[in-house]
């Protein structure tokens, strides 16, 4: 089995009081697409945050590439991105600008190249001089998505990357992902509360409920465990648990 691109062990967010997350503990191998599914509030985001070094752990350690995020910060982000509707872009550049910010900060060569065709991709031509604050929520969400992709990363965090997206987009987009996954061995944490989604492009998934995770495996391996028909009916069981 190859080295993890992700090493996760133990990790704990606490605000105050309350914990968020609740030693969590898990692995990316290089080219997966990991899914972290969970209820509103089990601490999803938090951890993606904490991955991004957005949010300082309570305790626990991150590893990506072998390296420890705390003390090999800046050469382990140049090789991440993610994309997320809590982020967002500078408002009053137009959606060309916002790329071409993103690719400026990260040191990417021919920058033109790389923006018309990122543009190209996500079809964006349309409103690639529009200002970011006049976009819809969903080209906002492709912009968002662009400029995660456009530096060529390692390792992606997608937190709930298709959330607002149409679904004719919403499929090109998954199947680029796929695309990517294959030709550059690309890793993938993924969020999603769209259960075929899901199902579709995960190859493994942890369920977190309350910051912890109360199961792990294929989709296909956690609806047999739960005996139930599928992975939504395996996501409402879990949900409603106590
Ligand atoms: N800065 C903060 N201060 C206090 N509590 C917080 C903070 N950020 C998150 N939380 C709490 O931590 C818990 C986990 O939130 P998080 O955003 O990680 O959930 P999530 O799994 O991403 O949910 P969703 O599916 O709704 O996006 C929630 O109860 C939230 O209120
Ligand atoms: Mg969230």
């Amino acid at each position: 089995m190859s080295t993890p691109v992700l090493h996760v062990q133990h990790l704990v967010k606490r605000f105050g009081e309350f914990v968020a997350v609740n030693d969590i503990s898990f692995d990316i191998r290089p080219g997966e697409i990991l899914g972290l599914l969970g209820p509103n509030g089990a601490g999803k985001t938090t951890t993606i945050q904490m991955l991004l070094g957005l949010v300082t752990p309570t305790s626990g350690s991150i590893q990506m590439f072998g390296l420890n995020l705390e003390t090999h910060r800046e050469a382990i982000l140049q090789q991440v991105n993610f994309s997320s509707t809590y982020v967002s872009m500078p408002q009053a550049l137009t959606v060309e600008e916002n790329l071409w910010v993103i690719a400026r900060l990260y040191g990417l060569p021919q920058i033109q190249e790389r923006v018309n065709d990122i543009v190209k991709r996500f079809e964006m031509e349309e409103f690639r001089h529009k200002i970011t604050r006049k976009l819809s929520s969903g080209q906002s969400t492709r912009l968002g998505l662009a400029k995660a992709f456009l530096t060529e990363p390692k390792i992606l965090f997608l937190d709930e990357p298709t959330a607002s997206l149409d679904p004719d987009i919403a499929q090109k987009i998954r199947s680029f992902l796929k695309e990517e996954r294959r030709s550059s061995g690309l890793s993938v944490l993924y969020t999603s509360h769209n259960m075929h989604e899901m199902e579709e492009m995960t190859d493994r998934i942890i369920f977190l409920q309350r910051g912890k995770i109360v199961a792990e495996g294929t989709a296909q391996e956690i609806v047999a465990r739960f005996g139930q028909a599928d992975l939504e009916e395996v996501f409402v069981k879990l949900a409603r648990e106590k």
